[in-house]
């Protein structure tokens, strides 16, 4: 695996592939879990050629949030790459992504698509996430690119981004990979003492009850959201949102609605844990 940390040392990597060549993207903050290796092994089995970036980026952490100390383990994270015979690393410094800092003078905005669930505690997060992921399109220029479906949000606004300015890049959405309990793998779990992780599991399990509930009938989606939330306060998590949406347009589910998920976020000590899944299948 050849390991590059600038925009040129990236372009001249990449100018030795051939061009007929499948380019497979696989965009990280690092500090990678069985989750990201997942999403490699995707990439793997479906491209000749596979690109992971590592690089935690500032425009998508809000002022109070984790960016000073998250995780950054470069070497561990280099040698999980190599054994998952990723082709290419590009992990960049800031400067190199952000020549002008935090204000870069073009930022890319979802608009209205981010007004809502994590948009809406973490607001500008989307709009960075869609500035720094447009930068990595533009940089490695993939066929395809592959984002976990934890984050389903931001999956969803990287397609609708993709569709409106015409990046010819397939999007590829792996599922969730989860700790025998349930919850599901994030880099932030970390941050969980081992009390807290020993309840962590409770919010994939308040979903799967909502989804059981649905399933055998019962459509009262804000009773069912409402006694979730307060399950969730009650064993001590601090409950952000609990909602059974569409999944193709985050918009909220009717009775019609033939792709529902259930979303749901919650603070837990010092992480912020994120969790969706299927109700119709
Ligand atoms: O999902 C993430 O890890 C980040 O949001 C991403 C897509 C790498 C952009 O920084």
């Amino acid at each position: 695996m050849d390991v590059v940390t600038t925009k040129a040392a990236l372009r001249d990597a990449l100018q030795s592939i051939e061009l007929t060549s499948i380019v497979g993207l696989v965009p990280t903050m690092g500090n990678l879990h069985t989750g990201h290796l997942r999403l490699i092994e995707a990439a793997r089995s479906q491209s000749a050629v596979v690109v992971a970036t590592i690089f935690v980026n500032p425009l998508q952490f809000g002022p109070k949030e984790d960016f000073e100390s998250y995780p950054r383990v470069l070497e561990q994270d280099s040698k999980l790459l190599r054994e998952h015979r990723t082709d290419l690393l590009f992990a960049p410094s800031m400067e190199e992504m952000y020549p002008h800092g935090r204000s870069p003078h073009t930022n890319v905005s979802l608009g209205h698509l981010t007004g809502f669930l994590c948009g809406s505690s973490r607001p500008g997060h989307f709009d960075g996430v869609a500035t720094v992921v447009s930068k990595l399109f533009n940089l490695v220029q993939p066929q395809r690119a592959y984002f976990g479906e934890k984050d389903w949000q931001q999956l969803t606004l990287i397609r609708a981004m993709v569709h409106d300015l015409d990046f010819p890049i397939q999007i590829v959405g792996v599922p969730t990979a989860r700790s025998e309990d349930g919850l599901a793998l994030s880099s932030r779990n970390g941050y969980l003492n081992a009390e807290e992780r020993a309840k962590a599991h409770l919010l994939y399990e308040s979903l799967n009850r909502i989804r059981q509930s649905v399933l055998n009938g019962d459509l009262d989606y804000a009773k069912l959201e409402s006694d979730a939330f307060e399950r969730l306060a009650s064993e001590g998590f601090a409950p952000d949102y609990v909602c059974v949406r569409e999944g193709a347009s985050l918009q909220a589910a009717t009775a019609d609605s033939t792709d529902r998920r259930v979303f749901g976020a919650a603070h837990l000590g010092s992480a912020r844990l994120i969790d969706n899944i299927p109700i119709d299948e």
